[in-house]
């Protein structure tokens, strides 16, 4: 039997600014800047996922162990029968981890990526056959609403893999709280957060001796090259990652090895020798400094959990009353 997924189809609108629009503005700003999405290609997601096997880049194994070992004490907290709800569900991989223990009644997937999506949630579907499963292609990141027919007495959404860190503690805020007026009193939140730490961890973990990261970073070029008629040499630009204290941040650049002046989507953009292209924040939070953050968006901190070292922490927040 083909496995059933409700579908429901959320049309994520285009762009109010055009990508290409949006992409200029970054590079005629001082500095220059481009949002992290635009790593995020197939190649990007690809060479994203090989990361993430990378023996320095602890977060993923060390987010995927915490799970593992907690699911026994998450399933408490959590309660059986939740709805429970995927943002940025992309493979279902983590979700797995959960699902035995967990019994929710059902389960949504959002991702914005739609092909990606329906493919991985048919695989959940045949694979928990007791599961009811939806997915939803939405961009999660914009005030969205439940689909119609998915619900139970208390959602609870599950944002695994630090991807929180993409924004800015403002921007993770607000973030946070349009997702907490989305849920009744009592809903829950577990997400996973990287944690601050020893900076030679994290230099080494977006500084892999296998030059992966820096292949990532560097993709930015290539599809600058393929998607916005860029005449960029990437090999005239290096990859930079390093943890900035001050802003308890991972900063990704990509520096020029020369003064150039490139052509991007119709405009020339100068660098000059040594000037930067700043790619990716990854923001790291300690735990309690996270649970400040998620209680002035409406979350009480209710458990967490972390690794033997220290590394990694996913937490369980409730929405307050
Ligand atoms: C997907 C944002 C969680 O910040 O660790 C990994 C992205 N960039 N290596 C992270 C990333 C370079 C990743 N997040």
């Amino acid at each position: 039997m083909e496995p059933f997924v409700r579908f429901h189809d959320q049309h994520p609108p285009a762009a109010a600014v055009s990508l290409s629009e949006e992409l200029l503005a970054g590079l005629a700003s001082t500095p220059k800047f481009t949002s992290p999405k635009f790593l995020y290609d197939r190649r990007g997601s690809e060479l994203f996922d090989a990361i993430c096997r990378q023996p320095e880049y602890y977060p993923t194994r060390t987010e995927e162990a915490i799970l593992s070992a907690a699911t026994a004490e998450i399933a408490e907290v959590v309660g059986p029968h939740a709805a429970l709800i995927e943002l940025g569900s992309g493979a279902s991989r983590k979700v797995r981890l959960l699902l035995e223990a967990l019994r929710p009644a059902c389960y949504l997937g959002v991702d914005i990526s739609r092909d990606f999506l329906l493919e991985s949630t048919r695989q959940l579907a045949s694979d928990y056959p007791w599961l009811e499963v939806h997915a939803a292609c939405a961009d999660f990141t914009c005030p969205m609403a439940w689909p119609e027919g998915f619900g139970g007495e208390r959602p609870v959404a599950f944002f695994p893999g630090s991807s929180i860190g993409n924004f800015t503690p403002d921007e993770a805020e607000g973030f946070l709280r349009g997702l907490a007026e989305l849920l009744p009193v009592g809903g829950g939140l577990l997400i996973g957060v990287d944690l601050i730490k020893d900076r030679a961890v994290l230099d080494a973990a977006y500084n892999d001796a296998a030059g992966v990261t820096a292949a990532f970073n560097l993709n930015l070029l290539e599809r600058l090259r393929h998607e916005f008629d860029a005449d960029v040499e990437p090999r005239h630009f290096s990859h930079r990652a390093f943890y900035n204290e001050r802003d308890s941040r991972i900063e990704m650049h990509l520096v020029s090895r020369c003064d150039q002046s490139i052509r991007v989507a119709g405009e020339r953009i100068r660098f000059t020798e040594g000037e930067s292209l700043h790619t990716e924040n990854s923001y790291k939070y300690s735990i309690d400094g996270f649970q400040c953050l998620a209680a002035c968006a409406g979350f009480e901190p209710r458990a967490q959990w972390t690794d033997p070292d220290a590394l990694f922490c996913i937490h369980y927040l409730e929405r307050g009353g």
